[in-house]
């Protein structure tokens, strides 16, 4: 596999973009509007910018980088060329779905056709196209610059042989492959989804405060950032999309988004993204402040 389509220019598609670049791969990044990809550009010029400054990389390897990424607006000249196309568009099961049939016409035959979807069925997005063997997910995690894992799922039809191809990619990328089958949520979010909507529960039921209850599993757990910080990262509307998909998909109460994430995301609160979650983003600096409700 040398030449890759990275499909949106969001946060997902332009770090896979950087990863795939940064490694040696062509990528044609596709996006519909040419705005979003300006953006993912001056983003990952950005991050090479500060691997550059850290010396992780010379500055050559950023020009060489940046040189290996051409963007399109066109999905017929973006993919007709491609060994592996990674969908990275808004999570959003019919866009996929539409995205999946003509991806299914227009790359040549022999094309894998992968999906960065954090919960939407691998199996049901082969089922639209003529070649369910072929399609595979490849889950990344954000900041994909840093993050080292990769979640490979394995649709229901998908042939051994592309999930090999797609493990020892993902090592030749830098990454750690973990396999998993299709079912709701994966493992990733199978497991991070419940934990988050546990401490928002917690929240609303007024066990502990926002700070009380990051600050609890950042220094009781190691993790990098506390559940609340981390759905405001990750994206209030996102969170809530993945437990709904694991509460309709396996069917179990314990899945049961909370109200108050409901609420907030009914309101336009979505964290990071919208200025304004758990915390308020709103004051430009890296220094976390707990949103005014929440005070
Ligand atoms: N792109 C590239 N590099 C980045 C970056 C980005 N967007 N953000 C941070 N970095 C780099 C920094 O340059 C820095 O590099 P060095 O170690 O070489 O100095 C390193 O990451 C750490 O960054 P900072 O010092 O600025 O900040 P930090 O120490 O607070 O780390 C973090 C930031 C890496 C995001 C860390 O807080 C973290 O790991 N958070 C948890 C992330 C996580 O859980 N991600 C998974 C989310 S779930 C998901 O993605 C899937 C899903 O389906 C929902």
């Amino acid at each position: 596999m040398e030449q890759i389509s990275v499909i949106g220019g969001g946060t997902m598609g332009n770090g896979i973009a950087h990863v795939f670049a940064q490694n040696g791969y062509k990528v044609n990044l596709i996006d519909i509007k040419q705005e979003v990809l300006d953006k993912a550009l001056a983003t990952i010029s950005k991050n090479l910018d500060r691997m550059v400054a850290k010396e992780k990389i010379t500055a050559d390897q950023k020009d060489q980088t940046l040189a290996n990424i051409h963007t399109h607006t066109s999905l017929i000249s973006g993919v007709s060329n491609a060994d592996l196309v990674v969908e990275a568009a808004t999570e959003n099961v019919e866009i996929k779905l539409d995205l999946f049939r003509q991806l299914d016409k227009l790359t040549p035959a022999g094309c894998v056709l992968a999906s960065n979807t954090s919960s939407i069925s691998i199996t049901k997005i082969g089922s639209v196209t003529d070649r369910p063997d072929k399609v595979i997910g490849m889950h990344f995690m954000n900041p994909v610059p840093v993050m080292k894992l990769v979640e490979v799922i394995e649709g229901f039809k998908t042939d051994k042989k592309v999930t090999e191809e797609i493990v020892e990619l993902s090592k030749k990328l830098g990454k750690v492959p973990a396999l998993t089958q299709d079912y709701p949520g994966f493992i990733a979010n199978r497991i991070l989804m419940p934990m988050i909507n546990e401490a928002i529960i917690s929240l609303h039921e007024g066990v502990a405060d926002v700070t009380e209850i990051d600050t609890i599993m950042k220094l009781g757990m190691a993790h990098p950032m506390g559940p609340l910080q981390l759905a405001d990262f990750i994206g209030l509307d996102v969170c809530l999309a993945i437990l709904n998909v694991l509460y309709d998909g396996l069917g179990n109460q314990k899945y049961a988004p909370s109200p108050l994430l409901i609420n907030m995301v009914t309101s336009g609160d979505l964290g990071v993204k919208s200025g304004r979650g758990f915390y308020d983003y709103s004051h430009g600096t890296k220094e976390l402040v707990v949103a005014p409700n929440f005070k």
